[in-house]
């Protein structure tokens, strides 16, 4: 397909993926789930389903992706010969949309935040942050033009197709976002009274642990992941024949929960020594971390304001490349299967996260009746696709590959015909078939009191 492939070098591609996978899942999503959910020992089930139901959901993606070198929907049909498999293919691309809508409310509020540290609006005490929060998610209109402006940023990167730039700036940004980060925690865990917030993370209450806990964890690491969206077999059908599946995934896994972990050192310290409760939900990153700049850069303001704009613009950035992997499973789909042009494709996505995403900023905010099952639209959107349709998607991946796919394809997929990994072939299989199916039914059925 020559119109294919419009990312730069082949490298790149499996940076892009990183780049999908590390975003706000890790900064914001992971340490509100985390402080929701009893902090160690939700990071513990965290880590289990990351490796062990994470990197072979992942392969099995990756594997459907590359061998069928097309958007979701036509790689899963050609595989399967159109049975109803190309299904799993369009649930997928309806996932990897709602994602995008509310996901562009959160990306908007980042940008908000980095305006504002620009002009140095966000700094005051404890109170004064928290106010800020409040008042401007609960206005009518900001929110709804940050999260739209984000969406069109987006919008714009994947039809002008200027990702080689992207792919080349991840090189620098990534890196320079890691340091950040660690120097961030430093800064928080030297706050007064920090520890309790180390100890938090990291000293696990079993008693914590329920059937829901469970399911969260699962959720959070597809979400973190990027996985069961397509996302990753939409990628995937870019990558080359030599990218080896295997170290990818987990060179990827092992990035993301780094991150994420470091985003969770960075957030309950500085939450512990504020008085601020771990908690607080998707507020909590955005109601703390102007705390760390102030207080720990207290005597040095200029460095405080300087590391402020730059986290600020990192997250954006690592949100944008997260975006742009959720807007391109929709757009490559449209213009694949329906041959419209890209451009148009890209605004049908565009379009539709639009209206998503304005409809879950007003139900965080300004009209906060919009409500489904009881439950803001944002958090509905989140729910249902974190905790029932990523998983399923997942899991619907492990199974195809595992039991439809003919073994020998997958087996050339995995080992790049029989040239890299072979002893871990089998492993992989067992994992696909069984672990990872069995583990999520267990979680599923877990949470509905089955078992
Ligand atoms: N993994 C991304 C993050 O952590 C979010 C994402 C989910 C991206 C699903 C693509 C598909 O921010």
């Amino acid at each position: 397909m020559s119109n294919r492939g419009n990312f730069g070098s082949k490298l790149g591609i499996v940076l892009a993926t990183a780049g999908s996978a590390v975003g706000l899942g890790n900064v914001w999503r992971f340490p509100y789930m985390t402080g929701q959910n009893g902090g160690a020992a939700f990071l513990m089930i965290y880590i289990v389903c990351i490796f062990l139901l994470g990197v072979p959901g992942m392969l099995s993606e990756f594997i459907i992706g590359r061998h069928g070198q097309a958007n979701a929907a036509s790689a899963y049909d050609k595989l399967s010969g159109g049975r109803p498999w190309k299904l799993v293919g369009y649930l997928g691309i309806v996932t990897g949309t709602i994602i995008l809508g509310f996901y562009a409310v959160v990306a908007g509020w980042c940008l908000e935040y980095l305006f504002a540290s620009l002009s140095a609006r966000t700094l005051g005490d404890a109170q004064y942050v928290s106010e800020y929060f409040g008042n401007f998610v609960s206005n009518w209109w900001r929110p709804m033009v940050w999260g739209v402006a984000f969406l069109l940023l987006t919008h714009v990167v994947v039809v002008r197709g200027v990702r080689q730039g992207i792919e080349k700036a991840s090189k620098w940004l990534m890196p320079i976002l890691l340091v950040l980060l660690v120097v961030l925690v430093v800064a928080s865990c030297m706050l007064p009274g920090a520890m309790e917030g180390v100890s938090f993370l990291l000293k696990p209450d079993f008693s914590k642990i329920d059937s829901h806990v469970m399911l969260e964890a699962l959720g959070q690491a597809f979400f973190s992941l990027s996985l069961g969206t397509a996302c990753l077999c939409t990628y995937a059908s870019y990558f080359s024949k030599e990218t080896n599946l295997l170290h990818s995934a987990v060179q990827i896994a092992f990035l993301d929960t780094f991150v994420a972990i470091l985003s969770g050192l960075m957030i309950f310290p500085a939450a512990a020594s504020v008085g601020i409760s771990p908690d607080s939900g998707p507020s909590l990153i955005f109601i703390t971390l102007p705390n760390v700049f102030q207080q720990a850069f207290g005597s040095q303001p200029v460095v405080g304001y300087v590391i402020s704009v730059m986290f600020y613009a990192l997250l954006v950035f690592a949100a944008l490349t997260s975006t742009i992997s959720m807007h391109e499973i929709g757009t490559a789909f449209f213009t694949e299967e329906l041959h419209l042009p890209r451009r148009k494709s890209a605004w049908i996505i565009t379009a539709t996260t639009a209206v998503i995403c304005v409809l879950c900023a007003w139900s965080v905010g300004a009209f906060s009746g919009l409500q489904v099952l009881g439950m803001s639209l944002m958090d509905c959107c989140d729910g249902l696709t974190a905790n029932v349709l990523l998983p399923l998607g997942g899991m619907l991946a492990c199974l195809f590959v595992g039991w439809y796919v003919p073994q020998k394809v997958v087996r050339d997929e995995f080992t790049n015909q029989e040239t890299v990994n072979r002893r871990f072939f089998q492993i992989f299989i067992f994992a696909a078939r069984y672990i990872c199916p069995l583990g999520i039914l267990f979680v599923f059925l877990h949470q509905l009191g089955v078992l």
